[in-house]
């Protein structure tokens, strides 16, 4: 609810702080099963940007669900109030100018779509991280695939809960047969040249 609230201007804006950090700010959105490389993808595109000068910063779902949004669950619900606090959170760092990585399972393509109303469509790519339920479950990193197999974990995106596949993503990466470099350089051939349009 926000009744008996009055939208602020501020002086300084986002165009503002593009100049001074001399490049574009948007949210590159991460999205793919548990285990897929969402964050490790996201990590090192963010040291290759940072190493470059480009101001980032990184949201990822299991930092986030341990603080702001520690009260969600994996219900579908929570779920997209996860991600709906997240758009929120990405539009803030978009508008003081930074890249923003977030790194979200975010299995729910109406909750994906919802991102691009909060920071606006232009401010959104979305990567696909396209790596295969069974190469997940066999690198199953955190061990949740084989608790969600014996069923001590419920609602676990792939196996009990669904993931909906991206269907026009800006970008796919199909991790399956790629090494992590070489998904590394596509996306940040795909990004670099974004970060000089129109500032
Ligand atoms: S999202 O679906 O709401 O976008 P989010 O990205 O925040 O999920 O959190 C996913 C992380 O939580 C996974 O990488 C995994 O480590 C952990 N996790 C714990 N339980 C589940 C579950 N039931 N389904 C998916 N991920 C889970």
């Amino acid at each position: 609810m926000s009744m008996n609230t009055v939208r602020q201007d501020y002086k300084i804006v986002r165009a503002d702080r593009e100049k001074r950090h001399g490049h574009r700010s948007f949210l590159l959105w991460f999205t793919g099963l548990s285990g897929s490389g969402k964050s490790t993808l996201a990590n090192l595109v963010e040291v290759a940007l940072y190493q470059k000068g480009i101001s980032t910063f990184s949201l990822d779902g299991d930092n986030i669900r341990q603080g702001i949004n520690k009260d969600l669950s994996f219900a579908p619900e929570d779920r997209t109030e996860n991600i709906r606090r997240i758009a929120e959170i990405s539009n803030l760092m978009v508008n003081a100018g930074v890249v923003t990585l977030a790194a979200f399972v975010s299995p729910y393509h109406k909750d994906r779509e919802n991102i691009k109303n909060i920071v606006g469509e232009d401010n959104f790519f979305e990567i696909y991280v396209n790596t295969s339920l069974e190469e997940c479950e066999r690198r199953d990193v955190k061990g949740l695939y084989k608790k969600a197999r014996a069923g001590e974990i419920k609602n676990m995106t792939g196996i009990s809960a669904p993931y909906e596949v991206p269907m026009h993503p800006d970008l796919e990466i199909v991790t399956d047969h790629q090494s992590i470099e070489a998904s590394v350089q596509t996306i940040l051939d795909f990004i670099i040249p974004k970060l000089k349009e129109s500032i």
